[in-house]
């Protein structure tokens, strides 16, 4: 029997090239020997005040998200893809499990304290909030998978949700497995401003579905080395945005390692290696939208790709779920 994956992304906007490194590569790469599910988080996107209040915007971020997904290239004959909120037995899971968790320990969770400050939540963020890690690990012990790609901020959850299988297993009886993170070959990619991470809230991200003018748009205003004045001055490569974005998605090393040359030896301007790095992110970015585009014009073929999702992570999620009431020895009457 194959292993399983599960993982997926809040459904708050669009997905971009820091989603890309950090776990869409993998999930594509793997959906052929793991059996796949790719969850859309609608109701961790309720744990914003921006979602909270605007139920259109989560209602098409979930298709954008879903789009996102399918024009990298995961195969819907291959994957489950399904929204979180039409898989009850998540919410059903997260309760129990959220008994087992000390209040302290969330608080000290480091991506709950970036959440926090990043996203300006001050102390007014709600309950739900703050069981946002153990529904992630709802979602990933429902279907008990083995595997989850995610981004490096994705880390302290994953620990939380082994931790949380494991102390069931001692506690009533073994059901869950303890899964594993996948972190991608970009831990973290930094932001276009330089910023220490790729993030839509910070207005430094380069989305999948952006168009060919946006992306040069963007690429020709990133931050760069900011001591050079003139593209005689030698260079700095090292912690360039530039060049981490080229090592990141440009496939020809070589030109890679000419242009790092010759940015040090200050004999090729930003603009230079800019145009270049432009090229090569259509390399990636053109067939994706391509994909995208025949997605977007029949988005009731993606409403049918999430039914068929929802109704198999049910079966699933009901038989984690019944095996969890028996060994807590919850009443069946
Ligand atoms: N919280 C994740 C993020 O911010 C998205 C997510 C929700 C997820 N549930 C998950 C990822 C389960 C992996 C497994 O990106």
């Amino acid at each position: 029997m194959k292993k399983r994956i599960l993982t997926g992304d809040n459904t708050t906007g669009r997905l971009h090239l820091g989603h890309y490194v950090g776990s869409l590569e993998n999930r594509v790469k793997l959906q052929n020997d793991f059996e796949t599910f790719i969850i859309l988080a609608d109701v961790h996107s309720l744990a914003y005040p921006k979602y909270i209040g605007d139920p259109d915007l989560i209602a098409d971020s979930i298709l954008q998200v879903a789009m996102d997904n399918l024009s990298v290239g995961l195969d819907p004959a291959k994957v489950t893809m399904f929204a979180e909120s039409t898989v009850p037995e998540i919410y059903e899971l997260a309760l129990l499990l959220s008994m087992l968790v000390p209040y302290s320990r969330i608080l000290r969770n480091p991506t709950i304290k970036d959440e926090i400050r990043e996203k300006e939540l001050g102390d007014s963020y709600s309950l739900g909030f703050i069981n946002f890690p153990v529904m992630m690990a709802a979602d990933i012990l429902s279907v008990r998978a083995d595997l989850v790609p995610v981004g490096e901020d994705q880390s302290p959850h994953l620990e939380l949700t082994r931790e949380l299988a494991h102390k069931f297993n001692t506690i009533y009886g073994d059901v869950f497995k303890e899964p594993e993170g996948m972190i991608g070959r970009v831990a973290r990619l930094v932001g276009t401003d330089g910023g220490v991470k790729m993030t839509k809230s910070l207005g430094n991200a380069i989305f999948l579905s952006d168009d060919a003018e946006t992306v040069r748009k963007k690429v020709m205003k990133m931050f760069t080395d900011p001591n050079r004045l003139h593209p005689s001055d030698p260079g700095k490569v090292d912690g360039n945005p530039v060049f981490i974005y080229h090592d990141a998605f440009n496939n020809d090393k070589e030109e890679v390692a000419d242009l790092k040359n010759r940015y040090v030896a200050g004999k090729v301007g930003d603009v230079g290696v800019k145009e270049k790095l432009v090229i090569a992110l259509e390399q990636i970015l053109e067939p994706i939208r391509e994909k995208r585009s025949r997605y977007e014009s029949d988005p009731d073929a993606v409403r049918g790709i999430l039914i068929e999702g929802a109704k198999r992570t049910r079966k699933e999620a009901l038989e984690t779920l019944n095996l969890v009431r028996e060994k807590m020895k919850l009443p069946r009457f």
